[in-house]
């Protein structure tokens, strides 16, 4: 496994690859989800790049780019033992060079959500994506279905902006009670923890009544937010069914919805969400 930390040292070992090539961008301090996706890579390209990069375009003024955990050796253990060819890891000075001054823009998709919470998330995200795109040139890039938006997001940008690659969707990988895998959950203190459950039993609580036959929208949100209201560390960000591609709030399930939500466990902001009706 080699190391490359400048631009121009993957752009020259790119170019003398033969094959497929998997990529799988990342922010670090890897956990099994991370894996997850490096798995899907390893299993179906020659060769397989994988970068490690906090971005700070992507990251709002008050929100954690500064506390974002980080431990590149540990990160880079873990993928040696995944086999994985080549670890790209800028400095934010290589990516974002001064006089920098372009942005990618996903218009609509990008505005809702996480982004009406988090102005330009998403601008930060689309750029850095494209950029990493352009430099590692890959054949297939792997997101996970945990950030469900920022799925969305890529894929309008792959097929907006004519990218010459397949987007590749993970499930979320889950601790064994439910909780989703997330670099974020090592704020949480054993209290938070417990209390951090409360996402996947309002996730689970829209499954079972959607199951039973509840199709209104406003419904289920109604009794997802009553669950989470009833946990006294949680405070809901958002509660959301919304059509899969467009991300418009429904009003009746009776077709593929994303159950989607934010919620503050204490200091720490979690997402997570499900798909009905697959
Ligand atoms: P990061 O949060 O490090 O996540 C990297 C990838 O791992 C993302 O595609 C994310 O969806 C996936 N992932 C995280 N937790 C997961 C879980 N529990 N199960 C499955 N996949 C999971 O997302 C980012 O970094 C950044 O925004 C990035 C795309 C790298 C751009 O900076």
């Amino acid at each position: 496994m080699k190391v490359v930390t400048t631009l121009a040292e993957m752009r020259e070992l790119r170019g003398q690859l033969a094959g497929s090539v998997g990529f799988v961008p990342t922010m670090g301090y890897l956990h099994e989800g991370h894996l997850e996706l490096v798995r899907h890579a390893r299993a179906e390209n020659q060769t397989l790049i994988v970068s490690i990069f906090v971005n700070p375009a992507q990251f709002g003024p008050g929100e954690d780019f500064a506390s974002y955990p980080r431990d590149p050796e540990r990160d880079l253990a873990l993928l040696e033992k995944e086999g994985v060819d080549f670890v790209f890891m800028p400095s934010a000075e290589e990516v974002y060079p001064q006089g920098f001054t372009s942005w990618v823009e996903i218009e609509k998709v990008s505005e809702r959500l996480e982004g009406a919470t988090r102005p330009g998330h998403f601008r930060g995200v689309a750029t850095v994506v494209a950029k990493l795109f352009n430099i590692v040139q890959p054949t297939r890039a792997y997101f996970g279905q945990k950030d469900a938006q920022q799925l969305i997001v890529i894929k309008k940008m792959v097929s907006d902006l004519d990218m010459n690659l397949e987007v590749v969707a993970v499930p979320t990988v889950r601790e064994p009670d439910g909780l989703a895998l997330s670099s974020r959950n090592s704020y949480l203190s054993p209290e938070e923890r417990q209390a951090a459950l409360v996402l996947w039993k309002a996730l689970g609580l829209a499954q079972e009544l959607w199951d039973k036959g509840e199709k209104s929208a406003e419904r289920l949100r109604q009794e997802m937010t009553s669950m989470i209201e009833s946990e006294p560390l949680a405070k809901i960000d958002y509660v959301s069914i919304a059509d899969p591609e467009t991300l418009e709030e429904l009003e009746e399930v009776d077709r593929a919805a994303l159950v989607s939500l934010a919620v503050r466990i204490g200091k720490t902001r979690l997402i997570d969400n499900i798909t009905l009706g697959e």
